[in-house]
């Protein structure tokens, strides 16, 4: 499947912001904790869930979407997670603190995900040993024994977001026992982790500052959850408005969680007005270069808008440097950009752009899911016609994004 864009159209109209992928996935995992019917309402079908829904179904876990909400219920059969979606999704790995809280036995492949990077699981399985975990790994399997757990105080080396949900869920169900997860990860999708579990029954405090405790509880029971809305995807819809000139409002949305790139995109010449659920962007100028953008751990500058800013950046007006502190590999997209015209230099985790006034249409690949939505981004402001290839990159982590782009006013087919 690929793109077809016809870039030169400006954007004007409202989106309703869908439930945050990165949110969703760790909580599709933390139903594993218990067997009583969980509904995750207004699930958006991106293809990161679907995956994930498809291995759960695989371990024995009951699963339906009625009225446009995920149903799930049900005992595993199975806590042997190897199967060939566990090696393009990242996310499988969550499902080894759940199903060691409830089950205490697993074994798992080594998770696969966006190439954007080793990806290690060091941090995991450290945090998971300090509870009692003992595994062992063969031929790329990893044994895990966690028939004797207990509470334990963790500082994890690095605030992971997969370490700091793992730690969190399989401690949950460690009856009796206090954990206390240090250093953690702050992101809003780790609150909503921490809220899902409570909204079960569990005992999780802290979440979204550096410390979390857990207490463990004997069982969960089934809950109802709405979660909070994609902020990257929100994020890469106001890019794509700044980038194309226009006025969109982004519905849904608590800005709070985007406060990074709205400086970014005021500081580039964005008017954009907020309120408590809803950011509205308007621009008809050429934007002006951001000098210096850094990837950070929440509250800074998310990693996964840092590919569709780069985008932005080259067709702004000036010189911007790029530092990606998060992941050692997450340049890719800049191949496929210097094929539309862009001009950008790599040199390990930096990249420096130098905008020019207009990006040329090409046939461009997408290496990975934000590196593609930056091609997107660089199609809707190449006049004349793009082709977007291997875009299931893009669909792992958005959800309808051509009706939507089509529905603010740009030119986009999906096509075989
Ligand atoms: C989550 O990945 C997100 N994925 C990523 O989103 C996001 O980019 C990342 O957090 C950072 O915010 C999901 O939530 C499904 P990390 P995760 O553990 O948990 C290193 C997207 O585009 N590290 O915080 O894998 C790691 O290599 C995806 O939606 C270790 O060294 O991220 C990386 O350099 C991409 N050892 C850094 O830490 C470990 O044991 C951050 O990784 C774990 C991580």
């Amino acid at each position: 499947m690929k793109y077809i864009v016809n870039g030169g159209n400006k954007l004007f109209g409202k989106l309703e912001v869908d439930s945050a992928k990165n949110a969703i996935l760790p909580i599709i995992a933390a139903t594993i904790m218990c067997d009583d019917e969980c509904v995750i309402e207004d699930i958006p079908l991106y293809l990161d869930v679907i995956e994930m829904c498809a291995i759960m179904e695989k371990l024995g876990k009951n699963i339906t979407i009625s009225n446009g909400n995920l149903v799930i219920s049900g005992t595993l059969s199975s806590t042997s997670v190897i199967m060939a979606e566990t090696k393009t999704l990242r996310s499988s790995i969550f499902m080894m603190g759940s199903i060691l809280s409830k089950y205490r036995k697993a074994i798992f492949t080594h998770p696969g995900g966006c190439d954007i990077g080793k990806r290690p699981i060091d941090i995991h399985l450290d945090g998971l040993e300090k509870l009692g975990l003992k595994y062992s790994i063969a031929n790329d399997l990893i044994y895990c024994d966690a028939s004797k757990v207990c509470g334990s105080v963790i500082e994890l080396s690095y605030p992971s977001v997969g370490a700091t949900e793992n730690i969190m869920m399989a401690s949950t169900l460690i009856e009796g026992e206090m954990t206390v997860i240090k250093n953690c990860a702050r992101e809003p999708e780790i609150v909503e982790l921490a809220r899902f579990i409570n909204s079960m029954g569990g005992k999780v405090f802290g979440a979204g500052y550096e410390t979390i405790v857990v207490y463990g509880v004997k069982s969960l029971h089934g809950t109802k959850f709405k979660c909070i809305a994609d902020r990257i995807a929100c994020g890469t819809y106001l890019i794509a408005g700044a980038m194309c000139g226009g006025r969109i409002e982004m519905d849904n949305v608590d800005p709070n969680f985007l406060l990074p790139l709205i400086v970014f995109l005021r500081n580039s010449g964005c008017n954009i007005d907020l309120f408590s659920d809803k950011i509205i962007l308007e621009n008809f100028s050429r934007l002006k270069s951001i000098e210096k953008i850094e990837t950070e751990t929440y509250p800074g500058f998310p990693t996964d808008l840092q590919s569709p800013m780069l985008v932005m950046q080259t067709v702004s007006k000036g010189i911007s440097i790029i530092h990606e502190t998060v992941f050692e590999a997450r340049f890719k997209v800049v191949n496929e950009l210097i094929k539309m015209g862009a001009k950008v230099n790599v040199s390990e985790r930096y990249a420096t752009v130098v905008g020019v006034s207009k990006l040329k249409p090409a046939k461009v690949k997408c290496p990975d899911l934000r590196g593609g939505a930056g091609l997107v981004l660089a199609g809707l402001v190449a006049k004349g016609k793009s082709e977007i290839d291997e875009i299931f990159h893009v669909e792992r982590g958005y959800y309808n994004l051509e009706t939507n782009l089509k529905s603010l006013g740009a030119n986009i087919e999906k096509v075989e």
